[in-house]
């Protein structure tokens, strides 16, 4: 469905997306993660043929992006990372006045309008002016205008962001039924929980490269292992540790000890080393991400 082949994006002399390459197949569900600045909304903007490849190549529907933006545009429904609705209109009005893009017929747009403020939950604020909708309202009629076309492709660029926990769990429930319905989903996220749920695959970026790529167990069991020992830190600990090899990270005053057997960690602990308080629990994406790619506060 896309194929990327050292996508390079400059701003100036700004490289924001360093030579990337991923394949994502038809009917997949594929997240794309990272920290701020990690050149994920450039990435979906040349995905979306609305920012222009700098170098490398890039295939969507088999197209290059430069020369068929028009027909790509046409197959593709996006969900932008901020919310670019007429804020004039009513719900009604901005899904109508979006359908004209297309070319829409207008009484197969108002059957197709209908049917997505069902899909939304929004039917009842249909006369409703869009400024007056709650943050979670907006992402929903985002997410219903972008499926005004019946795209095969759908991009979501921080779909969730902001939301509270039930608009989020709506939106990942849309987004289940849409891949069901056979409809290749791409989205980036800065919720961990989402992506490992949701995904099928995914590739964690940072400073315009990709770091790892992978199912979300495989990338948990390659980076850290699929388990986590969580210990409070002492010298005595740490030099413990050392003389078994085991594989950990100071957290402040806690350590993580990474392992594909938490029991047997747990139980060298308990036996060899001077231990307080420690517990045990699987790993994360969350682990994954941090450990890749620091634990400094990026602005
Ligand atoms: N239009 C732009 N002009 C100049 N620099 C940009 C522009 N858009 C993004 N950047 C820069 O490119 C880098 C990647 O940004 P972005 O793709 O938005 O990251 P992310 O979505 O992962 O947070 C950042 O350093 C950002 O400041
Ligand atoms: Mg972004």
């Amino acid at each position: 469905m896309i194929v990327a082949e050292g996508l390079t994006k400059y701003f100036k002399d700004l490289v924001a997306v360093n030579g990337i390459s991923f394949t994502i197949e038809e009917g997949e569900m594929f997240g794309f993660l990272g920290p701020n600045g990690a050149g994920k909304t450039t990435t979906m903007r040349m995905i979306q043929c609305v920012s222009p490849v700098t170098s490398g190549s890039l295939k969507i529907f088999d197209m290059d992006s430069i020369s068929h933006p028009r027909e790509i545009k046409s197959l593709m429904g996006v969900v932008p990372q901020e919310n670019n609705l007429d804020m004039d209109f009513t719900v009604y009005e901005n899904l109508m006045v979006y359908s004209r893009y297309f070319d829409i017929p207008r009484e197969e747009a108002e059957k197709k309008v209908e049917e997505l403020l069902d899909f939304v939950q929004l039917t009842d604020k249909r006369d409703t002016m869009t400024e007056s909708l709650s943050g979670g309202m907006k992402r929903r009629l985002i997410l219903a205008r972008a499926l005004v076309n019946q795209p095969r492709l759908l991009i979501l660029d921080e779909p969730t962001v902001g939301l509270d926990p039930q608009a989020r769990h709506m939106i990942w429930d849309r987004l289940r039924l849409l891949k069901k319905n056979g409809v290749t989903v791409v989205l980036t996220s800065h919720y961990l929980d989402e992506v490992e749920k949701l995904c099928d695959r995914l590739v964690v970026m940072d400073y315009g490269r990709i770091l790892v790529e992978g199912s979300p167990s495989s990338v948990i069991e390659e980076y850290v292992g699929s388990g986590i020992v969580e210990a409070e830190n002492y010298p005595e600990l740490l030099e413990c540790l050392n003389r078994r090899e085991a594989s950990y990270e100071v957290i402040g005053d806690l350590v993580h000890i990474y392992t594909n057997d938490p029991q047997q960690i747990a139980e060298y602990l308990t036996m060899k080393c001077p231990i307080s308080k420690m517990s045990a629990r699987p790993a994360t994406l969350e682990d994954v991400f941090l450990r890749l790619t620091g634990r400094r506060l990026r602005e």
